[in-house]
């Protein structure tokens, strides 16, 4: 009978609660310019995410189009567009993980930094809705120049008075993406089964991919590991020039953007050994913030984990890089206090 029937199924949902390994928790995960070149397709890949119950839309424009036509997928979340600051509120409340990918794309010629004078005012503007709406979220910054946005979210959420630094991350997957890609590609080994640590920051030479940490490992010659480094490194603008105007890269980033934000999720829900690059508050070296390795949790960062030995040619990229990194955080502090 019905009664029979919906008394087991009650069981079974308690015994489902009762092992952590088979309750999954609810999770509100909102995207902050979700209807852009990267904010759709992320929020497809958020769609099939079944870490994730609800999925909040937020842009300028155009979200309820993306919501309802991403909303008829038959997954978990519930998904509800929000357009506009009126609506930005409703957006953030109770959000557990907030991803921003809003903000203008590179065209061939520019770099990342000349992204700043219309980022800048974005993310500011964003990260102070995030203090006063969810406090408590993680971020995932995407928007450009990452390596100035993310101290800039820094310094908003210090001044209102709710920064938690093991909350904060600057999102550099992609180039640890790229990075396994290229080296698949000239080691001859199964893509699936590579990593690449990327440390430093997230533009040009700031980018410094570590392929003498690369597993499985392979003898590549020192000129091959020069351009693998070069390709990564300018990766982003192989993008934008093959685009040729019409923006970055927004798939590989939708890509990359779905891992870690599924990283972070899996942290929230105490997962153990959740290890990936990001670009975050840090003390492994002279740098405030810088991008390494960092172990997730149901905080956040966890751990920041050590650089581990580093060749002689990437002890030397990582001395070039500081200096670039260092004005770029400089930078960003100094916009957001200005
Ligand atoms: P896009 O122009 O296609 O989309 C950006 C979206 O942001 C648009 O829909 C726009 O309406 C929205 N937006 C603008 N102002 C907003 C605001 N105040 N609030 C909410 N939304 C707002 O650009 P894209 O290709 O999706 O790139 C977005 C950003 O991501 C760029 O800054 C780009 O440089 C950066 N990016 C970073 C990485 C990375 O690895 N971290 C990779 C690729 C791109
Ligand atoms: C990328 O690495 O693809 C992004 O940072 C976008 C860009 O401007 O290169």
């Amino acid at each position: 009978s019905a009664l029979v029937r919906s008394s087991a199924s009650a069981k079974q949902s308690l015994l489902r609660r009762s092992f952590s390994s088979g309750s999954v928790p609810e999770r509100k995960v909102a995207i902050l310019g979700a209807a852009g070149g990267i904010g759709q397709p992320l929020a497809l890949l958020m769609k099939l995410n079944p870490l994730v119950s609800s999925l909040s839309l937020y842009d300028i424009a155009n979200t309820p189009g993306v919501a309802a036509d991403v909303g008829h997928i038959n997954t978990r979340s519930q998904v509800v567009g929000y357009m506009g600051d009126d609506e930005l509120a409703k957006a953030l409340e109770g959000a557990d993980l907030v991803i921003i990918p809003a903000g203008v794309p590179r065209k061939p010629g520019m770099t990342r930094d000349d992204l700043f004078n219309i980022n800048a005012g974005i993310v500011k503007n964003l990260c102070s809705a995030i203090a006063k709406y969810c406090p408590h979220a993680l971020v995932n910054m995407i928007s450009n120049p990452v390596n100035s946005t993310v101290p800039i979210a820094a310094e908003i959420f210090k001044k209102a008075g709710m920064y938690d630094e093991k909350k904060l991350f600057g999102v550099t997957t992609l180039d640890v993406v790229r990075a396994k890609t290229f080296y698949a590609g000239k080691a001859n080994v199964p893509v699936a089964e590579v990593n690449v640590p990327v440390i430093g920051g997230h533009a040009g030479v700031t980018i410094l991919p570590l392929f003498s940490q690369a597993t499985p490992q392979a003898n590549l010659s020192g000129d091959v590991l020069t351009a693998l480094t070069k390709r990564t490194q300018d990766g982003g603008t192989e993008v934008v020039e093959a685009k040729a105007g019409k923006g970055s890269a927004t798939l590989s980033m939708a890509y990359a953007g779905a891992l870690f934000a599924d990283a972070c999720l899996k942290g929230l829900n105490g997962v153990p050994d959740v290890v990936e690059c990001s670009y975050v508050q840090s003390t492994i070296t002279e740098l405030p913030f810088f991008a390494s390795k960092v172990r997730l949790g149901k905080n956040g960062v966890e751990e920041v984990l050590d650089l581990g030995p580093l060749s002689d040619f990437e002890k030397e990229g990582l001395e070039a890089l500081k200096p670039e990194l260092k004005s770029s955080i400089e930078k960003g502090v100094k916009f957001a206090n200005q």
